[in-house]
């Protein structure tokens, strides 16, 4: 899905909405993490963001902004415990159990003195923000002149297969062909359109893609994916539990009859360099 209505577009950013229900706590952003063990390759997208921080020397400093649930925080900590890294989010909920240092912030407004951090990460948090060119400017503000700044986001053409699952279910909850398209979290801020947001700022944007196929033969990763949208539900304009059930029965039905269900994945990470 590319074109994102109006409303779409200010329920994926709106902060109440954030805060107080997609990200109040972890449950739906480790359903849609976890869905990747299922894909091949696998790719360990910490260790390919570790990796990126090479350049930056021992004790350094790293912040990531939009940190979550702190699965790359954790493992960046235990690659480089050189390195102090930082955690920012605008969601208290989600950083419960994070351990420190942390803190509660808007990447609209980086409680961070000019140039202090040796890297900056924006993962899979971009599209989120409601001015994506401010939050960029702020992503440069707070590194070093030779520092970098690494982001994160999915394809246009990401898991088309969970679109067109949720689709065929809307539209027979609602007794026709194909329902209402579901909402799209990274449309906003997709691997297509990151660039010219930034390569206002960088002149150097590097995009690492990072293709793979989830196949399950349990309907259950799947489904606990699609509802992990939940916070969004009164967006999808069809009672949001009753397509999740459809969507369970076509894939027992699509599981039977052909083994398993399979998804394209198309992630991918933004190296940034002035
Ligand atoms: C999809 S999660 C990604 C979490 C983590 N970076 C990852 O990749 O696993 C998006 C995170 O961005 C946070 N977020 C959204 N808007 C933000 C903002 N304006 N400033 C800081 N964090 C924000 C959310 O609370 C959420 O934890």
């Amino acid at each position: 899905m590319t074109d994102l209505s109006a409303a779409h577009a200010a329920a994926v950013t709106d902060r109440n909405r954030l805060v107080g229900s997609a990200y109040n706590g972890d449950r739906d952003l480790a359903a849609r993490q976890s869905l990747y063990r299922w894909q091949t390759p696998r790719y360990d997208l910490p260790g390919i963001v570790a990796g990126q921080l090479r350049e930056v020397r021992g004790r350094g400093w790293v912040v990531d902004v939009g940190c979550g649930n702190g699965k790359f925080l954790r493992q960046l900590r235990r690659n480089r415990p050189d390195l102090t890294v930082l955690g920012l989010d605008i969601a208290p909920g989600i950083l419960a159990g994070v351990p420190g240092p942390l803190a509660v912030a808007d990447a609209d407004r980086l409680p961070l003195a000019t140039a202090s951090a040796d890297a900056a990460l924006a993962l899979h948090m971009l599209y989120h923000v409601p001015d994506i060119a401010r939050a960029v400017g702020e992503l440069s503000r707070v590194v070093t002149r030779d520092g970098l700044v690494v982001a994160s986001t999915n394809s246009d053409s990401d898991k088309a297969e969970l679109d067109d699952l949720w689709q065929r279910a809307a539209g027979d909850v609602l007794g026709i062909e194909r329902g209402p398209a579901r909402i799209s979290l990274s449309a906003r801020f997709s691997l297509e359109k990151a660039p010219v947001f930034l390569e206002e700022v960088f002149g150097r944007v590097e995009t690492i893609e990072l293709p793979g196929t989830i196949t399950v033969r349990d309907p259950e990763p799947v489904i606990a994916h699609m509802s992990s949208y939940r916070a969004w539900a009164d967006q999808h304009d069809v009672p949001f539990d009753a397509t999740i059930e459809r969507a369970r029965a076509i894939l027992i039905d699509h599981i039977a009859r052909n083994g398993a269900f399979e998804v394209n994945c198309l992630g991918g990470i933004l190296v940034c360099r002035r």
